[in-house]
C-alpha cells in the first residue's frame, strides 16, 4: 500500500514531511531525478519525458498513486500526462489544485462557477518553466474571478538550495520579491509555487512584510491525499516499504536531504 512521491530533486522532501505527519503508518517511495534537476530551465517536452520515466520507475515500486511534489512537472507535464498517457488503473497528482483550493476557499470536488473570492493581488513565485506554463492563472480562472496575478520567474534559488548554498538562495529570494514588489506594490498573499522554496519560507516572508499571507504547500497537499485516499483506498498499491531513490549520486544526495529536513534520510539509486 505505498504511495509514490516524486520530485525533480530534494524539494518533494517538504511535502513528503507532511505526508508522514499526516499519514504515519503510510509507506511512502520517494523519488527524486538529481542527475537532471533542475527542470525549471527545461523545455515542456523535456519536462514530459523525465517526468513519465520517473512515474513509471515508481510504478515498478508498487505505487499505482503518484504525487508530483514538483510544481514544475505539475504545470507542465501533468494534463499531458493524463490526457495522453496514464493507463486507467493509474492516478497521478499534482500540487497545484489543492493550494488554490486553499486560495479560493473551495473544497476538493467543488467544480461551481468562478466566484469573486477574498483575495484581489497574488504574487506567484515560481520557476521559470511554472511561470511560463501559466497552468496556475488557468487553475485559478476555473474558480475565481476578479484576481489579479502577478508571477516571478526566481531563476537560480533551486540550484543554489540542490547546491547547499543558502546564503546565495536567500539573496536570489530577496532580489526576486523586489523585482515582483515594484511590479505589484501590495500583494495580500504570496503562493511559493515551488516545492523547494519552503526552505526559504522565513526569507520570503521577511522580504515580502508581515502583511502579506505566504502558502506553501506541504500540508495543503498533505490533507488533499488523506481526503483523496478516503475516497479512494484502492489506489493504494501493492508496495509495502518506505524508501528514498534518486538519479544522482546517493550519498551527496542523503547529505544533503539530512541538511534539508534535518533528521536523518538515506537514499539509493534509483
Ligand atoms: N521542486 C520543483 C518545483 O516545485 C523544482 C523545480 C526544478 O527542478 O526546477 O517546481
Amino acid at each position: 500500500m505505498a504511495v509514490g512521491v516524486f520530485d525533480s530533486g530534494i524539494g518533494g522532501l517538504t511535502v513528503l514531511d507532511a505526508i508522514t505527519r499526516r499519514l504515519p503508518d503510510l509507506p511512502l517511495v520517494y523519488l527524486g531525478d538529481n542527475a537532471h534537476a533542475p527542470y525549471g530551465v527545461r523545455t515542456h517536452d523535456d519536462i514530459f519525458n523525465l517526468t513519465c520515466a520517473a512515474v513509471e520507475r515508481l510504478w515498478d515500486e508498487g505505487c499505482d498513486l503518484v504525487i508530483l511534489a514538483c510544481n514544475t512537472a505539475s504545470a507542465a507535464a501533468l494534463k499531458r500526462m493524463q490526457e495522453t498517457w496514464l493507463p486507467a488503473d493509474k492516478r497521478v497528482l499534482g500540487v497545484f489544485v489543492p493550494m488554490i483550493e486553499a486560495l479560493t476557499e473551495r473544497n476538493w470536488g467543488d467544480n461551481s462557477p468562478p466566484r469573486e473570492v477574498a483575495v484581489k493581488h497574488v504574487a506567484l513565485f515560481a520557476t521559470p518553466a511554472t511561470v511560463a506554463s501559466r497552468a496556475f492563472q488557468r487553475e485559478l480562472a476555473y474558480r475565481a474571478i476578479g484576481v489579479d496575478v502577478e508571477a516571478q520567474p526566481c531563476g537560480g534559488v533551486v540550484d543554489a538550495i540542490e547546491q547547499g548554498d543558502e546564503i546565495l538562495a536567500e539573496a536570489l529570494v530577496r532580489s526576486h520579491v523586489e523585482a515582483l514588489l515594484r511590479r505589484m506594490p501590495h500583494p495580500e498573499a504570496a503562493v511559493l509555487g515551488c516545492t523547494h522554496y519552503p526552505l526559504m519560507e522565513s526569507t520570503f516572508q521577511d522580504a515580502l512584510g508581515d502583511g502579506v499571507k505566504v502558502y506553501s504547500q506541504a500540508n495543503l497537499v498533505a490533507e488533499s491525499l488523506a481526503d483523496y485516499l478516503t475516497r479512494r483506498p484502492k489506489m493504494l498499491g501493492t508496495g509495502t516499504a518506505s524508501k528514498f531513490l534518486t538519479t544522482g549520486d546517493p550519498k551527496a544526495v542523503s547529505s544533503k536531504a539530512t541538511q534539508f529536513l534535518r533528521r536523518r534520510i538515506d537514499f539509493q539509486s534509483a
